[in-house]
């Protein structure tokens, strides 16, 4: 059993009628390879389409880590039993590393967007494994192709900072919950003044504006030259200073990565951080007062330990 499209902004129930879903009103809405389509490619997430297409496996738990495992149930703070037949909303899917544990962990029905084409990396992970248990389409946040309070469990982790509107985007978010619903979200924080002193915000301005395709021929160029200079600056416990080096904090990567697989993940948070278009951290205490003023109630607003760092979530209830 899938989970049905409505034509966003009239909600009116689509049908299918061969590579397109159709609505009353006669517009169409093309599947380009096997996915329903409800926005252009050509948009500010082109960057992650690039990315989550050349690095569809990197990230995705293989046996030699759980990191997608731990980070999703630890941050949801949910259990397969809570899912199992349930319906469950993933929002901002890149290359499916959260859809490949729903589907191989729980019985949830999950339905799954990304803005960019990045869902055709996850089309091809999870494809196979999902059955008719998967609803996979591109699509915004901003205006998604599901019935308001249509699911039991909604989850958004990593996507909220590389949204143009943070607070719009989490009310669209808590629409699409039943009453009785839960809603989970990660987001990059700001801990305090010194959140945007660090090489990342310092080089954006520059970096994301440079063609995706030089980016990251530039990072590989010189990523082997800043591991090396950040694992010195560390050895020698001159912390403050590795903010300064353009590259991912790896110190907190899976164990069992081996070499490759180590230098790929670290290209790939570095492109990670510098190609988005909107990289817009929030006080956690901030999101949880949106959610309150949508409705909510907040279950958890702070820090989570997990996979050796430190994630900002929120946990919010639909009364109901
Ligand atoms: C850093 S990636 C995280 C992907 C995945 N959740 C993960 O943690 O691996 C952010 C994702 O958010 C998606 N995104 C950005 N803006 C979006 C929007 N308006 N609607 C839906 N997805 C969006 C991007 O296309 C990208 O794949």
């Amino acid at each position: 059993m899938t989970i049905a499209f409505v034509e966003p902004g009239t909600r009116d129930r689509l049908r299918r009628e061969g590579d397109a879903y159709v609505a009353p009103s006669g517009r169409r809405f093309p599947i380009v390879d096997g996915i329903a389509r409800f926005v252009d490619d050509d948009n500010y997430a082109r960057n992650f389409g690039m990315q989550w297409n050349l690095f569809a496996a990197t990230q995705i738990d293989d046996g030699s880590h759980s990191h997608s495992a731990d980070r999703f149930w630890t941050e949801s703070g949910w259990t397969p039993a809570m899912l199992a037949g349930k319906t469950v909303l993933e929002v901002g899917s890149g290359a499916g590393r959260f859809t490949n544990i729903v589907l191989r962990q729980s019985e949830a029905l999950l339905a799954s967007i990304d803005y960019s084409n990045a869902v055709k990396a996850n089309l091809a992970t999870n494809g196979a494994l999902a059955g008719d248990r998967l609803t996979l389409a591109q699509a915004s946040i901003y205006e998604l192709p599901f019935a308001d309070e249509a699911f039991d469990f909604v989850f958004c982790f990593g996507v909220l900072q590389h949204t143009p509107d943070f607070r719009a985007a989490v009310r669209c978010l808590f629409d699409k919950l039943k009453p009785g619903g839960r809603l989970a979200i990660d987001f990059y924080p700001i801990k305090g003044w010194w959140t945007k002193c660090h090489a990342k915000y310092l080089l954006r301005p520059l970096a994301k504006k440079l063609p995706h395709p030089l980016l990251l021929k530039i990072i590989r160029g010189y990523a082997p030259g800043a591991v090396a200079l950040y694992r010195l600056l560390d050895r020698l416990g001159l912390h403050a200073l590795t903010r300064f080096i353009p590259i991912c904090d790896f110190r907190a990567f899976p164990a069992g990565l081996s070499a490759q697989q180590r230098r790929e993940w670290i290209i790939l948070d570095t492109f990670d951080m510098f190609s988005p278009e909107f990289d817009n951290p929030q006080r956690i205490e901030t999101v949880a007062r949106w959610l309150e003023q949508a409705g909510a109630v907040i279950d958890w607003a702070d820090f989570v330990t997990v996979c050796g760092g430190r994630a900002a979530v929120v946990r919010a209830r639909k009364p109901g």
